[in-house]
């Protein structure tokens, strides 16, 4: 591929998070499902210890909707219209036709501008942002909202405990504004190996599952993870020491552990939210960012890298300066 150009002048000037209203402790998950399972395996296996399950009236809009507003008052942007165009990510969309685009797009009150829907699983946060910044140079856009939200405990089969204890639901969001020169996408990289899209997948239908193959995802988690952190850094043109955060996707604290440690980088820079959220997929990264940020763990001028990796197989990493 050619030398990328990098985006700047683009700051992320808000950000929100949502979640359904019921938390499910491992114990609690257990008891609820009948699962053959025990708190200290799927913490000491995971890093898992809760995660949020959506109620009835609680989706993929209800969430973003909920996360959107708030990323629109921490921006400062009281006239929603003004914002150019929403992408939002997700793999479990409420609605199949037309997607859930249009309705947070209404709700949000983003009257002018336009909205789109895209699914690279749970590497389809960093996808969209990636596209989000590139709307700014080839658009001329002024502000752009990324959302990624995810109900996966909708397509889990709750008797399946290789699964049912990994995933939780919830929304996180961003506001990308024309602001400072020096911050903006730095680099990026993104993948797809088609070859391996039988190891997760769930067909269509109201009685389809998540079916996975955890042992092989787990092992081509850690090595893509680590190829594409290092492909985003090089063409950044920038050494791994320079990072000041990475937000990895939240699928296994085992999995970003050793891709950290792959990848040459100390475990109090990795990002860990797993504990209390499970692996939202599209809601995974925004949401540990949200969590980064209002932990005061990122300063102007820091470079973090965000790293997903999804079903498919899709990898995506990108390099930001804050
Ligand atoms: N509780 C207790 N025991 C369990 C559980 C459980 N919930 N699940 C599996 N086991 C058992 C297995 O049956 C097996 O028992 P055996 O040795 O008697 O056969 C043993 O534990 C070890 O099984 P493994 O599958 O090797 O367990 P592993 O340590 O690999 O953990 C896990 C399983 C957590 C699923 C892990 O493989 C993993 O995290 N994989 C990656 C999953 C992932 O990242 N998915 C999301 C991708 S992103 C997206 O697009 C949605």
């Amino acid at each position: 591929m050619a030398n990328q150009t990098p985006v700047l002048g683009v700051e992320i000037r808000g950000w929100g998070s949502a979640f359904p209203q019921e938390s499910l402790t491992n114990d609690e998950l257990i008891e609820r499902f009948g699962l053959d399972s025990t708190d200290e395996w799927i913490k000491e296996r995971t890093g898992i210890e809760s995660r949020y399950i959506s109620g009835e009236n609680e989706n993929v809009v209800s969430l973003s909707v909920e996360a959107g507003h708030k990323a629109l008052e921490m921006a400062g942007v009281s006239r929603p219209y003004l914002v150019d165009k929403l992408i939002l990510a997700t793999t479990t969309s409420y609605r199949k036709v037309p997607g859930s685009h249009p309705a947070i797009h209404r709700e949000l009150g983003i009257a002018g501008g336009a909205s789109s829907e895209l699914n690279t699983a749970c590497t389809g946060f960093v996808t969209a942002l990636i596209d989000g910044y590139r709307h700014f140079p080839v658009d001329g856009v002024d502000r752009m909202m990324v959302i990624g939200a995810d109900t996966l405990s909708r397509i889990t089969d709750s008797s399946d405990r290789g699964t049912a204890i990994l995933f939780g639901d919830g929304a996180g969001a961003v506001v990308l504004e024309r602001g400072r020169a020096e911050s903006g996408l730095l680099g990026w990289a993104e993948a797809v190996d088609g070859e391996a899209e039988e190891l997760l997948y769930c067909e269509l239908g109201e009685q389809e599952y998540i079916r996975m193959d955890g042992r092989e995802v787990f092992r081509r988690a850690i090595k893509v993870m680590t190829d594409m952190g290092e492909l985003a850094l090089d063409n950044a043109g920038l050494d791994v020491k320079e990072i000041a955060l990475v937000v990895p996707h939240q699928a296994n604290k085992r999995i970003t552990d050793y891709a950290g440690k792959k990848l040459g980088i100390d475990e109090d820079r990795i990002m860990v939210s797993i504990d209390k959220h499970g692996n939202t997929s599209s809601a995974s990264i925004p949401l540990a960012l949200v969590e980064a940020i209002n932990a005061g763990r990122l300063t102007h001028g820091d470079k973090i890298l965000l790293v997903g990796f999804g079903a498919g197989m899709t990898a995506a990493a990108a390099v930001v300066r804050w």
